[in-house]
């Protein structure tokens, strides 16, 4: 057994999923609490003085004193393009230089740039070089990761990346799940002929990916110049149809329609929507879509303004927070980052990003039955913050002392030192 007592603050995100308009801030804080798990299931979360005593005197129970730091559920990262080879180093200092993400993709940069490098890399380097960036976002607090396909392009890399996505998941701890994102651009060889391009992802990637179950989701890019509404919900559609859910890129650099199609089609998410329309939110609340907001990628992208996350959680739609690491605009691996953004520039609570980090972003991927709150029966995945909660929006600060995936201390500093706990 693993024990930790005497939380200086414990927030458990327990409650039901999603969280959604007042329910998103409401989330108690238990002042001196403990959680049990036995092996990777929780057993007990909640006041220390309630944690049954035959938790405490099992002969091989390991307890950690817990008086310097708090305890909230590890985050779930719900959208992610973490698999990729190359770098877009050159394209982040020419936009730092004034050129903007939409023209470079237009000459010819951008996810293609990418793609020329992932088709050219080997399984075992796509596993190598993603495993790291893993690592990094567990050392951030990440316990459960969405990661996309979708810098292939063409059946084989496609399914390459998928194949080394699976490998990864069986390897390091982060619990993976997978997206089929064939429709992440139009490769330059399909530029004069779309269609073709729509029918090879609907005809042959999809049917592919489903026969050997690579991915559980179906994603699309729609955007002006990219998927249009139309094409994204056939393709949607079309997964859908072999049993691969669907979820979407949706009004991030224009109001391009995506919002609508995710409830059209019935998408458990629609992600970034720093454009979208009042219409769109409504549709969204009514078909219970949740919106996976992505501050860290506006704010690298530079685009000048965020998602309306206030009048989306005020108009009941379910907010989580993602990262969008990826080359191109995706430089940080840190939910702590995107809950600061969350707070300092869309206006959130901290309880409203936490929430978003964590059981919303968990609904976000239908692992809210596992993960994503501190119950009795989910996985003890958790973070070991330094302080009060509220501290790990320290932006620098090693505030996270501690991450626990699966019931096993995955990542520590010094501060969580083996020799102030008892065995
Ligand atoms: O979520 N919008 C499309 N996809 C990514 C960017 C991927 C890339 O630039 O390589 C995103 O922003
Ligand atoms: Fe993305």
């Amino acid at each position: 057994l693993l024990v930790i007592r005497h939380i200086r603050q414990l927030i458990t995100c327990a409650g039901g999923a999603p969280r959604s308009g007042a329910d998103q801030r409401d989330l108690p804080i238990v002042h001196d609490g403990a959680v049990a798990a036995d092996g990777e299931r929780i057993l007990f979360a909640g006041p220390d003085k309630d944690l049954p005593v035959s938790l405490t005197t099992a002969p091989d129970t390991r307890v950690i004193d817990g008086r310097a730091f708090s305890v909230v559920p590890g985050f779930v990262d719900g959208h992610t393009h973490a698999m990729f080879a190359g770098d877009r180093r050159e394209e982040l200092r020419r936009r730092l230089g004034g050129a903007s993400y939409a023209e470079i993709a237009a000459e010819g940069g951008g996810i293609v740039t990418t793609v020329r490098a992932t088709r050219a890399a080997s399984e075992e380097d796509l596993v190598a070089s993603t495993r790291v960036r893993l690592a990094e976002m567990l050392g951030c607090g990440t316990t459960t990761a969405e990661i996309k396909s979708g810098y292939g392009l063409d059946v084989a890399t496609e399914l390459k990346m998928l194949r080394a996505i699976r490998r990864l998941a069986s390897e390091q701890p982060v619990d993976l799940v997978p997206t089929f994102m064939g429709a992440h651009e139009i490769p330059l060889d399909y530029r004069h002929r779309r269609e073709d391009y729509v029918r090879l992802v609907i005809d042959e990637m999809i049917p592919a990916v489903a026969a050997d179950h690579l991915a559980e989701w179906c994603d699309v890019f729609c955007e002006t110049g990219v998927f249009t509404p139309e094409e994204s919900t056939r393709i949607l559609q079309a997964g859908a149809g072999r049993g691969l859910k669907p979820r979407i890129h949706a009004d991030e650099l224009g109001a391009s329609g995506g919002s609508q199609v995710a409830a059209v089609v019935g998408a458990r998410s629609a992600d970034h929507l720093i454009f979208v329309p009042g219409e769109g939110i409504r549709a969204m609340r009514d078909a219970g879509v949740v919106a996976t907001l992505l501050p860290a990628a506006a704010f690298y992208l530079k685009l000048g303004r965020f998602a309306p996350a206030r009048a989306l959680i005020d108009a009941g739609v379910p907010v989580a927070l993602a990262t969008d690491v990826n080359p191109g605009g995706g430089f940080s691996p840190s939910m702590p980052f995107a809950m600061t953004l969350a707070c300092f520039a869309m206006g959130l609570t901290f309880e409203e990003a936490l929430a978003a980090a964590t059981i919303n972003g968990a609904y976000s991927l239908d692992r809210h039955d596992s993960v994503g709150s501190l119950e009795p029966g989910k996985l003890m995945d958790a973070v070991l913050v330094a302080g009060d909660p509220i501290d790990v929006i320290r932006v620098g600060a090693a505030t996270i002392a501690g991450v626990i995936k699966r019931g096993k201390v995955v990542f520590q500093t010094s501060m969580l030192d083996p020799r102030s706990s008892q065995t």
